[in-house]
């Protein structure tokens, strides 16, 4: 199988998992949605790939920093939004995989994530209060400045309940120089989500 792996602490435990499978004769291919996922993969041998050679996945395995309902997502807390988009748009079936501190009855208590070309910062953090969405330039804790993979700004924002995601998701896309969000809608094709007693699938 051709695989999105994931970012984060969930999907790095997922990785070790899948690199102990590999090591035992499992036959799969990668793609990672960050250069610390591709650092991780290649450390425990798992074959990686490109989309020029695999222009799509069987099956893209991430974490999330909520679920809602219908299985819409936050992502980006790590930073990885544009990747992980970019991945699982690319693969046949998305499982989240998360524990149950992450689903939520409504999105945005956690900060949304949006990507931004570092030129347009000053505009997008405009248009963005605009809609009173609250941005904040995302920095390191030793006060630089974060940038993604790709070498762009993170705008955290919150502005509490989101009570309308595709709304939301509509307006932040519709802003010139904001290069993706971290709203992930119609995507997941189910979670499993782990708990104390075990763990259960979540659908749509
Ligand atoms: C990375 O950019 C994120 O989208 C992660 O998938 C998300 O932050 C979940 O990470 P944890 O598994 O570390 O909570």
């Amino acid at each position: 199988m051709a695989l999105g792996l994931g970012s984060g602490t969930t999907s790095a435990m997922f990785i070790q998992e899948l690199g102990e499978r590999v090591k035992g004769g499992l036959k799969v291919h990668g793609i990672a949605t960050s250069a610390a996922s591709q650092k991780l993969a290649e450390s425990l041998s798992i074959p990686m790939t490109t989309f020029e050679e695999t222009p799509a996945l069987d099956l893209a395995i991430d974490g999330a920093d909520e679920v809602g309902p219908g299985l819409a997502l936050i992502k980006g807390g790590g930073g990885a939004l544009l990747r992980e988009k970019i991945v699982e748009s690319a693969a046949k079936k998305f499982i989240v995989i998360a524990d149950g501190s992450k689903l939520v009855k409504q999105l945005g208590k956690f900060p949304l994530p949006v990507e931004v070309v570092k030129m347009a910062l000053p505009l997008v953090t405009h248009r963005l209060e605009a809609l009173g969405l609250n941005p904040k330039l995302r920095h390191h804790k030793d006060g630089s400045v974060y940038l993604t993979d790709e070498n762009n700004f993170i705008l955290d924002c919150s502005a509490g309940v989101i009570a309308d995601p595709a709304k939301t998701a509509a307006d932040i896309r519709s802003i010139v120089g904001v290069v993706e969000h971290g709203l992930f809608l119609n995507m997941a094709s189910f979670a499993l989500i782990a708990s104390d007693q075990g763990v259960v699938e979540v659908g749509r």
